[in-house]
């Protein structure tokens, strides 16, 4: 089975004194559960700023673990050759890092914005894009969304695309409809893709606690599924869908055993270590 992923959300939460407990609190429970949590592909996308904060953080405690490796290696840190050097960093790093969105655009006139050249410098190797927030709050059509998608491709980072329905549209019943729309469109043409997450999240689902019933996830599921496996290798060689909305420690692992779902975005419980990890490991 393919590495799940788990996507925390922190949104507008958080600054340094929250990152640094946090972070702590992570480490602990991470050397606990090693081998587990090795399995899972983890990515914290915290406010821009401390994507670059955390990536820092985790250098140095990777650093600090170095020499410990070199000692059970029987080495000492200057034997190990440069690239050596790197590779243990980089698999020291427990999580990857990503950014909640980013601008089209190289550069330019954007007051506010950041480009996904950008947030690849400050240490993001993922981007949640098109989440129902951004679309509802700043206007992001499915075109924006695309545009965005195919800078972040070109950054070579991997864009997590969100889709869902606000609760109207599944009262008309016309949820599939509206998610396949918002799939085709939000994916650029022309961009071929090594990777591609999709998230799936319910709008009326999103902080409120509610979650939609196995076999309602189940049926979303597997209609991006069948598109994307149908755009076939021409468009993506690897495809994974998550789930987002009202994730807990607690209906975690019930979520992940519904097919065709290959992880989760996780809002509110993300910013909480303890359940993070939780979801994680379940
Ligand atoms: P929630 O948020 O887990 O707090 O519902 C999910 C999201 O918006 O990504």
């Amino acid at each position: 089975m393919a590495q799940k992923i788990i996507v925390a959300n922190w949104k507008m939460n958080g600054a340094f004194e929250e990152a640094d407990q946090w972070l702590a609190k992570f480490i602990d429970l991470y050397s606990a559960n090693q081998e587990a949590l090795q399995k899972v592909e983890m990515v914290v996308c915290p406010p821009s700023f401390l994507v670059d904060y955390f990536d820092s953080q985790l250098l140095d405690n990777a650093f600090d673990n170095i020499e410990k490796i070199a000692q059970d290696r029987g080495k000492n840190i200057e034997d190990f050759e440069e690239e050596e050097l790197a590779e243990i960093v980089i698999k020291q790093r427990p999580f990857w890092l990503g950014a909640q969105d980013c601008h089209f655009e190289n550069s330019g006139s954007f007051t506010g914005d950041l480009s996904a050249e950008m947030i690849k410098k400050i240490g993001a190797d993922y981007v949640i894009l098109g989440h129902s927030e951004r679309r509802e709050n700043h206007f992001e059509t499915d075109e924006i969304v695309a545009k965005k998608v195919a800078a972040a491709v070109a950054q070579d980072i991997l864009p997590i695309i969100c889709v869902g329905e606000s609760k109207e549209v599944r009262d008309q019943k016309k949820h599939l409809e509206f998610v396949y729309k918002q799939l085709l469109f939000s994916i650029p043409r022309g961009v071929k893709f090594m990777r591609l997450v999709i998230a799936y999240e319910p709008i009326w689902s999103i902080g409120t606690g509610i979650v939609p019933n196995s076999e309602q996830i189940a049926e979303m599921m597997k209609m991006i599924h069948k598109i994307l496996a149908e755009k076939g290798q021409d468009l993506v060689e690897e495809f994974v869908i998550l789930y987002g909305g009202s994730v807990t420690a607690e209906n975690a692992k019930e979520i992940l055993a519904i097919e065709n779902v290959g992880g989760l975005l996780v809002g509110k419980a993300s910013l909480d270590s303890n359940d993070f990890v939780k979801i994680c490991l379940s």
